[in-house]
């Protein structure tokens, strides 16, 4: 077939892959936990999905605006105004097809093929490949040991190509929430050398800790001229299937994103649209609710983590996710299967304890395997015994 160059360069999404194995398995009758899915196992709240069925029959099911409507870009402003203290209009801002569509036509926006996007690793799958679709280069930098961002390995990257950083906290996998003094380094970093930012906080809501969450472009009216903020309603209102993200940011890279979403995409679902502000408007007991449901979970999975040897675990701040650092168990084997590497280690799991995770290759990680506890307690305890029994079975 002729596929072309720019995508025979990208992977698929290993997470979505892993998602169609666990299918498999299930349909052959096996009793998979799947800790692999990077969703929420709530409900989305009741007050969303009557607002949604309410916009139906009142005939909010035509095309909208391609950036979104005015309603939804005015509470996302709105929210911004009050959450994150940054001050946007409704024309600073655009609803994407998800967080993950915001990201892709934000690349695109600012990338021309060539440039050089650096993006602090462990990191979430999708920013590497994207970052190829956009034809531009993908530039990692590991993090300390601790999840914190290493601010001197960023600056010692910055190239006469690099136009763009990639900031995610909470972050996905590794649940690190950045502190302040941190990310001003960052932002500094940014203004010196002529840059962008990109400052994906889909996670800001899910925090177990007292550190705030910080918003880059809050800092100044220069480092807001140079950032794109993205959030999305996925993982805060456990909507992920609406599809609901949005970007706010220098109006013209807002322009260029309605422009190639207008081509792309066009507007997000409507009704999906008008259930969102609805979340916005009355759905912050929910997200407490499930923010508290997921700690005590972090609790649990961390503590028990923690005692398995060969297995370093790191407290994770935020998200669902943790990240444990599983290389000391590399080499060790069970039956003559020898566990070579974390892609190894996570098909074992998989094929001898029924549990899928993910490996941290996805992760530009190769030493970590993501364990996301986006699953009921009973669920969790049941993986936990398996994980246990499976990692005490390799010598
Ligand atoms: C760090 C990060 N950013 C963005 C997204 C995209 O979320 P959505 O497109 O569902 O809003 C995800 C989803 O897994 C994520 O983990």
């Amino acid at each position: 077939m002729m596929i072309s160059e720019r995508v025979k360069q990208v992977a698929p999404s290993q997470t979505l892959e892993l998602n169609k194995k666990v299918a498999e398995g299930r349909a052959e009758g096996r009793n998979i936990i799947a800790l692999n899915s990077g969703e929420p196992d709530f409900n989305t709240p009741a007050p969303i999905i009557e607002a949604a069925h309410r916009a139906m029959l009142d005939g909010k099911t035509k095309y909208t605006e391609a950036r979104g409507t005015l309603a939804l870009r005015e509470a996302i402003a709105s929210k911004l105004k009050n959450d994150n203290r940054i001050a946007y209009t409704p024309d600073d801002v655009i609803v994407t097809t998800g967080a993950k569509f915001a990201l892709f036509a934000g690349l695109l926006a600012l990338c021309n093929p060539g440039d050089e996007v650096i993006v602090s690793k462990p990191c979430w799958v999708s920013y590497v490949e994207m970052i190829r679709l956009a034809e531009a280069v993908p530039v990692t930098v590991p993090v300390n040991s601790d999840w914190s961002l290493d601010t001197d390995a960023i600056e010692a990257a910055v190239t006469a190509k690099t136009r763009v950083i990639i900031i995610n906290s909470p972050n996905n996998p590794t649940g690190a929430v950045y502190s302040e003094d941190s990310l001003r380094r960052v932002a500094d970093i940014v203004e010196r050398h002529n840059l962008f930012l990109i400052s994906d906080e889909v996670y800001e809501k899910l925090k177990y800790t007292d550190k705030p969450h910080v918003s880059l472009a809050a800092f100044s009216e220069d480092i807001k001229k140079r950032t794109l903020t993205v959030n999305g309603f996925s993982k805060t209102y456990a909507m992920t299937g609406w599809r609901v993200g949005y970007a706010a940011g220098p109006r013209d890279v807002i322009r260029s994103m309605s422009t190639i979403q207008s081509h792309a995409t066009s507007n997000v679902a409507t009704f999906s649209q008008w259930a969102a502000i609805e979340a916005f408007r009355s759905c912050d007991v929910h997200v407490e609710y499930m923010r508290k449901t997921f700690e005590e979970r972090r609790d649990y999975a961390y503590g028990r983590l923690q005692r398995l040897p060969g297995v370093h675990c790191t407290l994770p701040e935020g998200a669902f996710y943790l990240f444990p650092d599983v290389s000391g168990l590399f080499g060790k084997s069970d039956n003559g299967r020898v566990i070579v590497d974390a892609p190894a280690f996570a098909e074992y799991l998989l094929d001898t304890a029924d549990v899928a995770l993910v490996p941290g290759n996805a992760f530009e990680s190769p030493e970590g395997i993501r364990l996301s506890y986006a699953v009921s307690m009973e669920t969790l305890i049941d993986a936990m015994d398996r994980i246990e029994a499976a990692v005490y079975r390799l010598k």
